[in-house]
């Protein structure tokens, strides 16, 4: 059973995608700790209606990066997180915290990277920018997370078409399905242990069922 701390910026649909899989019993996984680095996030009331502590933290509050880095690791061992999921969290995770959760972190990104991804691209920019290219399909990636953005390992991606007759909005809606698919997925796969990190490669091994 993975022991998860969901980090997230923004209404938090992707917690609640993850939320629901976990009480359909869907993934064996049990969400402890939400952190998020806005305080109004949608994300930390969904925690709270659920009795999941839900804190918020900047790096705005510490004297540098390695007092801010040295709390998120206090936070994440006095609630006995061993997995952090990425769901639509838009700041860089600091390197310490990457470097001990090695493998143990995932992202999940409105596009197929790695095409529209990278610093700046998220939400609404990135489907803006889709659509401005011309592109045929788009969809979400899970990923793992390094040291740069949107630059790990996929784990699972999900196409979905571009209509001439999107816009941003229509777009976002419908790559957010295929998020909410993907997203639980990938936590589950990693619950199951099936997934290996080959160089840039993450191999998922086939379900024993
Ligand atoms: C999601 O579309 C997610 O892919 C995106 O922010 C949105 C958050 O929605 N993340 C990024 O763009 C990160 N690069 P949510 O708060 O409803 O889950």
């Amino acid at each position: 059973m993975l022991s998860i701390c969901v980090f997230a910026s923004g209404r938090g649909s992707n917690l609640q995608a993850l939320l629901d899989a976990i009480a359909a019993g869907r993934v064996a996984a049990r969400v402890l700790l939400v952190i998020s680095n806005k305080s109004a996030a949608g994300a930390l009331e969904i925690a709270r209606a659920r009795g999941i502590p839900a804190l918020h933290t900047s790096d705005t509050h510490f004297r540098g990066e390695a007092d801010y880095c040295h709390h998120l690791l206090d936070l994440l061992r006095a609630h006995r997180c061993d997995f952090i999921v990425l769901a639509g969290y838009l700041k860089k995770v600091p390197a310490e915290v990457v470097q001990k959760y090695k493998d143990r972190i995932i992202n999940i990104h409105p596009a197929l990277l790695p095409s529209f991804g990278g610093k700046g691209l998220y939400g609404h920019h990135v489907h803006e920018a889709v659509l401005a290219y011309g592109c045929k399909v788009s969809g979400a990636t899970v990923h793992l997370v390094d040291l740069e953005y949107d630059s790990g390992a996929p784990i699972l991606q999900k196409c979905v078409p571009v209509y001439e007759t999107d816009d941003a909005e229509t777009l976002a809606a419908r790559v957010l399905e295929a998020e909410h698919e993907i997203l639980p997925q990938a936590v589950q796969l990693f619950a199951e242990n099936r997934v290996t990190i080959r160089g840039h490669r993450a191999c998922i091994a086939p379900s024993p069922r």
